[in-house]
């Protein structure tokens, strides 16, 4: 089986830098547990923990298996924009990713395909690669030409080699966040919907992600076309998440 990524978006949680070190300290234990692994993580904590998540993973059996990742990033590097953080603020941190055009920033914040697109931009540019993020509001007959239009829109004005430095997460609106109630999508439907991204973003990775936890990770990630898993709720619940490697570790 080919590399598997895992994306721990930890949004807006935990709500305190001791509960975040314990979510790392469980993922080091249970890495140190094995021999070997070829897990492969990224961490996209809130803003205000970048620093020092940083300097954990550079400390721990996390060093080989985890990169530090952000959830946001501004379209400008520099400028008067209150609240903004710059690409080359989070390039100072040593943030790798970032996390760009999440749902959650789309439909309640009020990003356009524009914004996203100016973002997409602005992070390759200062040399973060972005984990870009795409999906259908609903599951309706007019989903893939929805996806189409909200792909070409995001993506416009990239080159082949700007395309081919994206991580693409395909991410279902309607299917985010069982904890408020939605349901995972099913691998068969993430398929179908990662064909149509694919016509597009042939040479991009493409991570399923949405309601993802212990019970469900297999069946996803035993399909050759997700490359990867973008976890959210179950990401700062130490225990499930280190379950979810433990599932992933034995089909890689
Ligand atoms: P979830 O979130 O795993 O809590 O559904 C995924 C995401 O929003 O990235």
């Amino acid at each position: 089986m080919k590399k598997k990524l895992i994306i721990a978006n930890w949004k807006m949680s935990p709500s305190s830098l001791a509960e975040a070190e314990q979510i790392l300290d469980s993922v080091d234990e249970y890495l140190g547990s094995l021999n070997e692994t070829e897990l492969s993580l990224i961490f996209c904590p809130p803003f205000v923990f970048t620093e020092e998540i940083g300097k954990l993973l550079r400390t721990s059996h996390l060093e080989h298996q985890a990169e530090l990742g952000a959830q946001d990033v501004f379209w400008e590097d520099k400028g008067a924009d209150t609240g903004e953080i710059s690409g080359p603020m989070l390039r100072k941190l040593g943030v790798r990713y970032v996390i760009i055009g999440h749902s959650e920033r789309r439909w309640k914040l009020g990003e356009s395909d524009e914004v996203v697109n100016k973002k997409l931009k602005a992070a390759l540019r200062n040399e973060l690669t972005p984990i870009v993020c795409v999906g259908e509001r609903i599951r309706d007959k007019n989903f893939k030409k929805f996806l189409k239009n909200q792909v070409f829109a995001t993506f416009a004005g990239l080159t082949p080699d700007d395309l081919r430095k994206c991580i693409i997460a395909y991410e279902p609106v309607w299917a985010i966040s069982s904890n408020l109630g939605a349901k995972p999508d099913t691998p068969e439907s993430a398929i179908e919907s990662i064909a149509v991204i694919k016509e597009k973003l042939s040479a991009s990775p493409c991570l399923y992600g949405g309601s993802v936890n212990s019970g469900n990770v297999r069946s996803f990630l035993s399909k050759e076309e997700i490359d990867g898993v973008l976890v959210g709720g179950a990401s700062v619940n130490k225990e499930e998440f280190v379950k979810i490697l433990s599932v992933i570790q034995e089909i890689i």
